[in-house]
């Protein structure tokens, strides 16, 4: 599956490539990017190599403003009609300037008026409260805590489910 380029006036998403590993892998090991994920542990160019050969069906977004500011994934299970979420801004600094609801707003946009996608799921960290606001704001439901989900540093870690419904989008949305 081909990741599209999506721009609206605020930011431009572009197909993942080669030219953002240096930087994605220098913000994959920062304390502040792990603690919000929870799993990423021993993180190397190599790893990240081996993940992104893993995942090539995997819809995968270089997040641009100014300049390149984080990466977006859609993993989509063509089974189910569902696709699971992730994004990250790797730098604190460009956090709270609604950067990750336009980026997310877009990519929901084309999962369910482009792709045969019923269902976006996420999960999020009880604590990440910025994430929390932007999910409630573009219209996931909380589905639920997946408790003690998480096994990392010795420690069981609980992690909550939202998702959003194609209806519950188009309704808010539009439906073109
Ligand atoms: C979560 C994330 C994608 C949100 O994107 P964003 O561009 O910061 O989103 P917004 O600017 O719309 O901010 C959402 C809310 O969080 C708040 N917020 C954002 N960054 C914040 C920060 N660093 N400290 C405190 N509050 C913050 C905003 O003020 C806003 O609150 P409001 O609704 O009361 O106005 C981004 O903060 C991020 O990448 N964080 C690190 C990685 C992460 O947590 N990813 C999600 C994992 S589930």
């Amino acid at each position: 599956m081909n990741t599209p380029f999506l721009s609206n006036n605020y930011i431009q998403l572009h197909p993942y490539g080669i030219e953002h590993i240096e930087k994605t892998v220098e913000w994959l090991k920062q304390p502040f990017i792990q603690q919000k994920f929870g799993t990423i542990e021993g993180i190397s160019i190599e790893k990240h190599k081996d993940w992104l050969r893993q995942n090539q069906d995997t819809l995968k977004w270089a997040l641009h403003a100014e300049q390149y500011i984080g990466n977006s994934f859609l993993f989509v299970n063509n089974k189910h009609h569902s696709a699971y979420f992730q994004i990250y801004l790797g730098d604190l600094k460009d956090t709270g300037k609604k950067l990750g609801y336009y980026a997310t707003t877009l990519i929901l946009d084309y999962a369910f008026k482009h792709l045969a996608l019923h269902r976006v799921w996420l999960h999020c960290l009880p604590e990440n409260l910025p994430a929390i606001k932007l999910y409630q704001r573009l219209g996931f439901v909380f589905e639920g805590l997946e408790r003690e989900s998480i096994f990392r540093s010795g420690t069981f870690i609980t992690q909550g489910r939202w998702a959003i419904l194609k209806p519950e989008w188009l309704a808010r949305n539009g439906a073109s």
